[in-house]
Formats: structure tokens, sequence, C-alpha cells
């Protein structure tokens, strides 16, 4: 407490990211190691936030921090291009299947930032499409009806943002190929790109539609519009090629982030190499970074690319059977209980919503109880169990999480489902 006290003097909120902030404060960490949090207090916490998806290969990953211990002795930033950026974009390159050419970022902000203008670059084009409660970042273009903190404070559209700056930004709901058909007829020779996150996971975890992405890809195709997948979420996670593997659907570009880095900053943009070949000092499309490419991150996301290369064909499916282990739980102890709640899950991510309603939309999101949810959240922490203190965000399981991890996380979520029936009103 008299930590959070001293941040929120410095800090707008005591934090560096709204996210982060929870009610009556968040804890301060320590140290984290494996699939734990330490926090200033001396308390464990079995963590299921995962800073946000990053840590895959969860906390303080030996293979590396070895990797990373090495490359600090030879220096931490150049400012002129290493083999080592070459080797990471040619091996992305190799698993990620639209990735023909692409540069490296620092931020996931950057990544779309970056993509959305070598896409309207390569079309001439000035109009997007972005689906209500999809997160891209924090920047102008894009936050607009966004998810994830945006939603969560209640600041889908921030203040700061001029509305011509944004005049250029469609919105529509996700898993409506209907709406999106209508648009393209009216203004399709306008739009330059449409901007996805293929699995919806900063509104909670929405799922698409069967064919939803496959008619996104024929749309797009038809009217000459550059396909995004924004994959910083989905990106080495669904698969070692994302989204884009799990689906067999191309985009004509990408953006990466978060588990790239493996734990450092890092994200990419690129895709298709006619669009990338526009980027300065090729093209005419500028973007630059101080920071791009930055060699200790480089070496953490090549020994993460490493890791999940050598380990993929046990990797994944082990980590999709823990995040469908916690689903029929959650869904059994929930029916036991008779509260009405769904819960989605997709390799290893998950998330619950207190509700009877399908979860399709944005807008179906909207209607689940955050009276259960935020009781339910609460409960887990007191039980040890740390997951993104947000209705609007997504569980994160790592390989770092064991099974005796599971069963302690099982006897947690049973007391936060009933902590959560118990704000259950009486009509
Ligand atoms: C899908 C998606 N895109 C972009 C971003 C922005 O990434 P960053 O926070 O690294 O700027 C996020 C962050 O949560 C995200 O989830």
């Amino acid at each position: 407490m008299m930590l959070y006290e001293r941040a929120k003097k410095t800090l707008p909120g005591g934090v560096n990211s709204p996210v982060r902030a929870f009610e009556p404060y968040p804890f301060f960490v320590e140290c984290a190691q494996g699939s734990k949090l330490y926090d200033a207090d001396g308390k464990k916490y079995l963590d299921y936030c995962m800073a946000y998806g990053a840590m895959l290969l969860g906390h303080a990953n030996p293979e590396i921090l070895d990797a990373v211990k090495a490359q600090l002795q030879k220096g931490t930033l150049y400012g002129t291009p290493t083999e080592l950026e070459v080797q990471f974009a040619e091996t992305i390159s190799q698993v990620s299947p639209c990735m023909e050419m692409m540069r490296l970022v620092s931020t996931g902000t950057e990544a779309t930032m970056h993509a959305l203008r070598a896409a309207r670059g390569y079309t001439n084009r000035k109009k997007i499409i972005k689906f209500d409660g999809c997160f891209h970042g924090s920047h102008d273009n894009v936050l607009v009806k966004a998810g994830s903190g945006a939603a969560t404070f209640g600041t889908p559209n921030s203040l700061g943002i001029p509305q011509e700056t944004t005049q250029n930004t469609i919105v529509l709901p996700y898993n409506d190929i209907e709406a999106l058909e209508n648009t393209f007829r009216a203004e399709g020779q306008n739009i330059a790109a449409v901007i996805v996150e293929p699995v919806m996971a900063n509104v909670g975890l929405i799922l698409p539609k069967t064919d939803y992405l496959q008619n996104l890809r024929k749309i797009t195709q038809t009217y000459g519009t550059v396909l995004i997948f924004d994959e910083i979420i989905t990106g080495f996670r669904l698969a070692l090629g994302g989204a884009q593997e799990y689906f067999g659907v191309k985009p004509d570009m990408a953006t990466l982030g978060k588990v790239l880095g493996g734990g450092f900053p890092l994200a990419a943009f690129g895709g298709k190499s006619e669009i990338m070949q526009n980027i300065s000092p090729t093209g005419k499309v500028y973007q630059a970074g101080t920071f791009s490419g930055n060699p200790v991150s480089a070496t953490a996301g090549m020994a993460t690319l490493n890791y999940l290369s050598k380990n993929k064909p046990q990797l994944y499916p082990q980590l999709e059977k823990k995040a469908s282990e916690l689903k029929k739980f959650l869904l059994d102890q929930a029916t036991s209980y008779q509260l009405p709640v769904q819960v989605y899950s997709i390799a290893s991510l998950y998330q619950l919503f207190f509700t009877a309603q399908d979860i399709t939309n944005y807008d179906d999101a909207k209607h689940s109880n955050q009276t259960m949810f935020s009781a339910y959240f609460h409960e887990l922490l007191k039980q040890g169990v740390f997951i993104p203190p947000s209705q609007y965000e997504t569980c994160f399981i790592s390989t770092a999480h064991t099974e005796d991890d599971l069963k302690f996380t099982t006897n947690a979520l049973d007391c936060a489902l009933r902590a959560a029936a118990k704000t259950r009103t009486t009509p």
C-alpha cells in the first residue's frame, strides 16, 4: 500500500500501463521465476497473466537468460545492422507464412502503426477497417472502440485524438461478414487495409466463427485491400506460425510482438515483399527507430524461436491440453453451482464470462456480469493466483505451468466461482 501511495505521486495511477491498475491497489513485483511472481511483501502468485501473453516460455527462462547474458558482454545497442537481425528475420520468415519481408520494431503499437502506414502507402487509399473491441496498441488511428485497458477504463475513444484523425477509421462488428460485405460494396475502392486480431483477445477471448477469416481473406482480395493480421497475441501462441498456420489463412501483412521478444521489447511488421519494398530507404513510406532490432531483444527472440521450433510437436498440444482442462473444470464447476458462464479456450489462451449468452463480439462481451468477474478475480488473488484483472483481457498459460500448478489452480478456481456465486442478486 505504501509503495502504491508513493507510486501515484510520480506515475499516473501508480502504473506505467493502465491495464496494471486494479482496486484497491496492484501488487508490486519483486521478481519472477517460471510460472510464479513474487511481490514486494513476499507473497507468491501463480501467474496466468504472463505479462499479457509475452512470457510463453515462463519467467526467467534459463535458455533465454543464458543467451542474453552472452550478448550483454558484446554490447547492447549498435545503431548499425547485425547478422543477428538478418538471421532473426530469416527465421521469422520461415515460420510465419506471410512474412516475406519485415521490419523489427520495439513494441506492438509501433508495429500496427507502421503496418497501416505501409498498407496506405502501397494502395494509395485512405480508409482502414478495424473491428469493435479489437485492440491494436495505443496510437491514434486505432484507438477507436478499442479493447483492453481502453475498454476496461471506459475510454475506447481517447481524449486527445482529433476526430479528423480517426475519420478514416471504419469500425465494424467482429464475426459479421455481412456488415463487412456491405461496407466493401459501398466504398471498397477506398479501403487501404482491414486490420484484425484473428482471435479477439482484448475483450476477453472471442473466437472467429467458422470460415470468418477465410471470408475476410476473400473479400479483401476482391477489392485489392491489404489484410493485416494483428498477431501480437496469437503469433507463436496458436502455433509456431500463429493464427495464419492455425486457421490456414494467409494475410498480406502481419504484426508480431509479445512472445517474439522472449520478455524483451521487440515486435515486427511485415508481409508481401511487394508491400514492404515501399518502406524507406527502398521506398517512400517512412519508418525508423533507434532501438529497432536491438541486439539484446533479438537474442532473446532468437532463443525463443529456436526453443519453439525444437519443441513444437509436443509443446503446442501440451499447452492446448492444459487450457482445455481448465476450461472443462470451470464449466463443470459453474454448472454444479448453477452459475451461467461461457468459457472459451484456444491453444494456450482461455477466458471465462459470467453470462448465459454465447459471446461472438464485443457487444456480447459487454453484457457479461462484471461484478461476478471482479469477485472471481479478487478471490483468485487471495488464493495466490493472478489473472489479468479485467474481464476484457485473456488468461495465458506458459510452458512453465506444471501439473501441480494446475491442481493448485483448480482449487483456487473453485473458491473463485463460489465467491462469484455469492454476488448473485436474487430476482
Ligand atoms: C493484439 C494487440 N495488438 C497490439 C498491441 C500493442 O502492443 P504493445 O503493448 O507492445 O504496444 C497489443 C497489446 O496488448 C495487442 O494485444
